[in-house]
Order: C-alpha cells, then sequence, then structure tokens
C-alpha cells in the first residue's frame, strides 16, 4: 500500500462514537482504554492532541491534484490520514505518522518574499503549497473537498427530514445531520494545536485544550471553538519542600490575584496572536468579563476562537456534558433536536443577550432525562458516588468529583422513543413550576428557588451560582409558549402522518415559523387569546393539509 492511498475519512459516525478514533490505527494498550469500548474522555482528548501535533495545515493552489500534492508531501514521510476542505480558499489536513516528518515538511519550507509587503518570521505548521507550473493539464478541475465544514441550510434540513417516516427517524437524521465530523474535531484540535504554538513561545511546557460544544459531543457543525490554555500541567508545581536543607525556587513575578495573572498572560497571547498568529484576525482582547478571554476568527479553519485560561471548571463542565451524551444515544439526539427547535424559534441566539443559552438548554434537557421514570441518565450525585481515588477534583474549593469510567455506570431499563421524549420533554417545561422550582442535575430533583430569577438553573459545580441568571421574564415566556405550543402540534393527527414528501410534518412542523412567534407576554392575554392561538393552528394545519391534496 502506498501512503497516498485514501484512508475512509468516514469512520463511526453512528451514535456517540462521534468522537472516534482513526480506526486505521493499530489499538494502543491505554489504560485509559474501558472495558467496552468507550474510551475515557481525556483518553479522547489525549489521543486526538496528539495526532494534532503530527499534523499540518496546507493551503492549495486549487488548480493542483490533491494527489499530487499528497505525493509531493509523502516524500518527508508516510501520511496517515488527510482530508480537504473549502474555507476562503482550498485547505488541506495531513497527518503524518511520525513528527519527524514534520520538522522535515518545516525545515524545507521557504520564507515567502513580498516585493511590497514585509513578513513577520514566525514559523508554523500553516504553510501554502505553491504550483510553480507547469499546469497540471489531466486535472484542470478544482480537487474535490471531501466536505463541507458547515451545516447544510435549515429550509434543506426541513425538506430531507419531512422524506423521514417516522419521527424518531427525524430527530436522528437532524442528529446525523448537524453532529460534528471525525474531520472536523481533528480541525479544531490542530487549530489549538498551532495556537499552542504561538503560547509556547513563552510557556514551552503549555498546552491549549479545546472545551464547550467542539468537545462535549454536542457541537453543531459550525459552532464556536472554545480553548484555554493550560498552565496547570507545569513542572514544578508539586516538588515536595524537604524539610531541611537547601531548595531551589524560581523567582516569579507576583501579582495580587489570580485573575489577574490570567488577565495579564492573555493580554501577551493576544498580542502575539494578532501581530504573528497567522490566519488569525479580528482579535479582541476581553479581559474584563466574568472569565476574561481573547476572541478572534482563524481564517483557514473558519473557527471562531475563544481562548480564556485557568479556565478548569468548563473543562470538567465539558467532561461532564460528554459522558451524559455517551450513555445513551437519545441524550444525544434530543438535545441536538432541542438545540435546533430553540434556534429556529430564537429561544437561542448567537448574540449575547437575555436568551437562554445552549449550555443551560443541554441541563434542562439532562435534568428531565433524570426525571422519567425509570431515570434514563443517573444524577451528578450518583456519578460522583462512583468516582475513583483517580477522579478525586477539587477546583477552587468546589467539589467536581464524578466517575471518569464508563464501565462503572449502571443504567436502568428505560424504553422510551424518541418521539414520546420529545412529546414529554415539551409537556414537562410547558408545565414546570418555574416560579418557584430550581433546576438541579446534582440532585435530578427540582429543588426550591434559592433567589429570584425568572429560571433557576444550579450550576453543577459553584453550585451556588445559577448558570441561567441572564434570562429575563420575557425570553423564559417565550420558551413555555412555544413548549406548549409544540406539546400541542405533536398531539394532532396531522402533524403525525408522514406527508412522503418534502411537505412539512412531525419534526419539521415544529421547526416551522410558530403560529404565536409574535408573542410578548403572555401574562396579557388571557383564555381567549389562548383559544385564538389554538384556532390560528388549526387554520395552519388545515392549509396544510390542502396544499398536500
Ligand atoms: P455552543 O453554543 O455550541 O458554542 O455551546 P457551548 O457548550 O460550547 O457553549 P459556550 O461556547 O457558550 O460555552 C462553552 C462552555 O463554557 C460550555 O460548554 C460550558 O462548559 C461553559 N459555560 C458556558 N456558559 C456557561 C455558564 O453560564 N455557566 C457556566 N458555569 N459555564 C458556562
Ligand atoms: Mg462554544
Amino acid at each position: 500500500t502506498t501512503c497516498l492511498q485514501r484512508v475512509d475519512t468516514f469512520l463511526g459516525r453512528s451514535f456517540g462514537t462521534n468522537v472516534v478514533a482513526d480506526q486505521s490505527e493499530t489499538p494502543r494498550k491505554d489504560e485509559a482504554e474501558e472495558k467496552d469500548g468507550r474510551k475515557s474522555f481525556y483518553a479522547v482528548q489525549a489521543e486526538r492532541q496528539e495526532q494534532a501535533e503530527r499534523s499540518v495545515l496546507f493551503s492549495c493552489p486549487s488548480r493542483t491534484s490533491e494527489r499530487k500534492i499528497l505525493k509531493y508531501l509523502s516524500r518527508h514521510g508516510e501520511i496517515k490520514k488527510h482530508f480537504s476542505y473549502e474555507s476562503y480558499g482550498m485547505y488541506a489536513v495531513a497527518e503524518f505518522e511520525n513528527r519527524e516528518s514534520v520538522d522535515s515538511i518545516l525545515e524545507g519550507a521557504a520564507i515567502p518574499t513580498a516585493s511590497h509587503e514585509s513578513t513577520v518570521p514566525f514559523k508554523s505548521r500553516l504553510l501554502s503549497v505553491r504550483n510553480l507550473g507547469p499546469a497540471d493539464s489531466s486535472n484542470q478541475q478544482s480537487s474535490k473537498h471531501d466536505q463541507s465544514q458547515t451545516t447544510i441550510p435549515i429550509n434543506e434540513l426541513m425538506k430531507r427530514l419531512s422524506r423521514e417516516g417516522s419521527i424518531a427517524q427525524q430527530i436522528t437524521s437532524l442528529t446525523e445531520a448537524y453532529q460534528l465530523t471525525d474531520e472536523n474535531i481533528r480541525l479544531r484540535f490542530l487549530v489549538c494545536s498551532l495556537l499552542r504554538d504561538i503560547a509556547a513561545a513563552y510557556f514551552p511546557e503549555c498546552t491549549i485544550k479545546p472545551f464547550g460544544s467542539s468537545v462535549n459531543g454536542f457541537g453543531k457543525l459550525g459552532c464556536d471553538l472554545d480553548m484555554f490554555l493550560d498552565l496547570d500541567s507545569i513542572s514544578g508545581r508539586n516538588i515536595k519542600t524537604p524539610k531541611s536543607g537547601l531548595l531551589l525556587e524560581y523567582q516569579m513575578k507576583r501579582t495580587n490575584s489570580e485573575r489577574a495573572v490570567t488577565q495579564s498572560i492573555l493580554s501577551v497571547i493576544g498580542t502575539c496572536v494578532d501581530q504573528f498568529g497567522p490566519g488569525c484576525v479580528g482579535v479582541q482582547k476581553i479581559l474584563n468579563a466574568r472569565c476574561p478571554l481573547v476572541r478572534f476568527a482563524h481564517q483557514p479553519s473558519g473557527f471562531q476562537c475563544d481562548l480564556t485560561a485557568n479556565n478548569r471548571v468548563a473543562m470538567k463542565s465539558s467532561e461532564l456534558l460528554y459522558i451524559y451524551g455517551q450513555l445513551d444515544p437519545r441524550v444525544r439526539c434530543l438535545v441536538f433536536t432541542v438545540r435546533c427547535w430553540a434556534r429556529a424559534h430564537g429561544i437561542t441566539s448567537s448574540i449575547p443577550g437575555a436568551w437562554i443559552s445552549n449550555f443551560s438548554l443541554t441541563v434542562m434537557v439532562l435534568f428531565f432525562l433524570q426525571r422519567r421514570n425509570p431515570p434514563i441518565i443517573p444524577t451528578l450525585d450518583h456519578l460522583r458516588d462512583l468516582a475513583g481515588p483517580a477522579d478525586k477534583c477539587v477546583i477552587e474549593g468546589n467539589d467536581c468529583t464524578f466517575v471518569s469510567d464508563f464501565s462503572k455506570i449502571q443504567l436502568q431499563s428505560n424504553t422510551e422513543t424518541l418521539e414520546q421524549l420529545l412529546c414529554e420533554f415539551f409537556e414537562f417545561y410547558a408545565t414546570f413550576t418555574f416560579t418557584k422550582s430550581s433546576i438541579n442535575i446534582r440532585k435530578g430533583k427540582e429543588q426550591n428557588k434559592p433567589e429570584v430569577a425568572p429560571l433557576h438553573i444550579q450550576n453543577p459545580f459553584e453550585t451556588s451560582l445559577n448558570v441561567s441568571k441572564n434570562v429575563n421574564v420575557t425570553q423564559l415566556e417565550r420558551f413555555v409558549a412555544l413548549c406548549q405550543e409544540s406539546s400541542w402540534l405533536l398531539q394532532q393527527t396531522e402533524t403525525l402522518t408522514p406527508t412522503g414528501g418534502p411537505t412539512p410534518w412531525g419534526l419539521t412542523t415544529l421547526l416551522l415559523p410558530s403560529q404565536i412567534a409574535g408573542i410578548k407576554s403572555r401574562k396579557k392575554r388571557g383564555r381567549e387569546a389562548a383559544s385564538e392561538r389554538i384556532k390560528g393552528l388549526l387554520e395552519s394545519l388545515k392549509n396544510k393539509n390542502q396544499q398536500k391534496s
């Protein structure tokens, strides 16, 4: 076999294996690999990070065949995996078998000379392939790229979903269309690795890790890339002080708070990203936020990036969501569907504000699944009780301990279908006592609200905090009204009958603009208004059926 041989890049797109290992590799005897085949969050992270370190990102001329480029690159060593994509031009990622190949590639690369411009001679693993001719006569058209790195437009998705034969299939199909692909996850880790190279100029032992939806299993193509600069693993932190004799200590700059250290480090790294980072544009330092960050766009990947530091709790949240998502395939499906539904109705937004965030919405779905009878997923307290000594984790006084080994988690046998669950989800929140109760996934039971806030969702790790503090009454009311409407719609024969064609039915009906989208405040509308609403819905269903016949 040649090193050009294409590795099938489309492995394991089935449920629960969104983050998959490249099966062309011989499996490593990794002790973190679980007995039931599911890898712990850390094993997946470590593997992806290591793959990224052996990878190089190339901007490719559009009129040169992929084959020719690969042949050229493979002079430096075996390419284990490659894929190409389009984003402001053609790009290719090549993962080499050995890190030495990457060094060899970089050694042979030229520093560009531009007659009217000057360049910052910062060398990175983002390179351009230049075709100095003669042109490729055999392959004039641009090389075919594997896959789009963005989602299909909602209208196209609606047509696709309408052709499905059941609501459960629609939910599955939506999840498959939206979830991150293996390549997209690789690209996310590669961008982190490229940034690490910049930060490593100051902190050679640092790592930059993705967190949030890039790694928690709930990421949708096109979601932002949340990263954090990890300086905790720098050696020398845990050196035991001898009882007597001499000890050497680094002299280090001191500031008055951890926050001030984070801000100054992010400020410097932000400047480096801005001034030296190839492909990094629109760098903004948002250092006074609750969680200071540097925001920028990474053009070659098309990712909107948020770089934070000292954010280990967020990493634990990502791991927790990952575990829940891997426990039962219905978890991810329901989260994707509810997120998509919420986005279609403007319940969530990419602009920060009084909206419910995707994170809050995900916690709401998890809570609902804990409240089923029997529960589909265990409580966080239960996951904590299953933890072994190696899982122990306390961050800034907060207990973030929970089990990481899947084989220790026993599930109860709940057989509810996705269709039932979706319907029940809307019913659950249409009638939830938001005025009194707080959503609490640690206990898996609603608790009395500790403070006044329209929506109270206890932060799973910083338990005195409310993750939905930003949500105002209007937004909560819109959410509840839409839950009522969707629950009602899912009980109508018209909604439940497959149309067999592009006409909306089932889940697609729920994604259509709401009949009550204009709702201002439901308080001001009496019973009369409610019956008007139902009338309007009936009319719309009738019209739809007329269109069909
Ligand atoms: P996307 O909308 O797909 O980006 O989802 P996301 O989960 O990545 O959300 P986001 O980018 O807003 O935040 C990234 C991560 O930060 C989340 O996954 C959480 O771990 C954490 N996070 C976000 N918002 C909150 C919050 O309000 N409270 C807490 N405690 N953590 C949050
Ligand atoms: Mg995010």
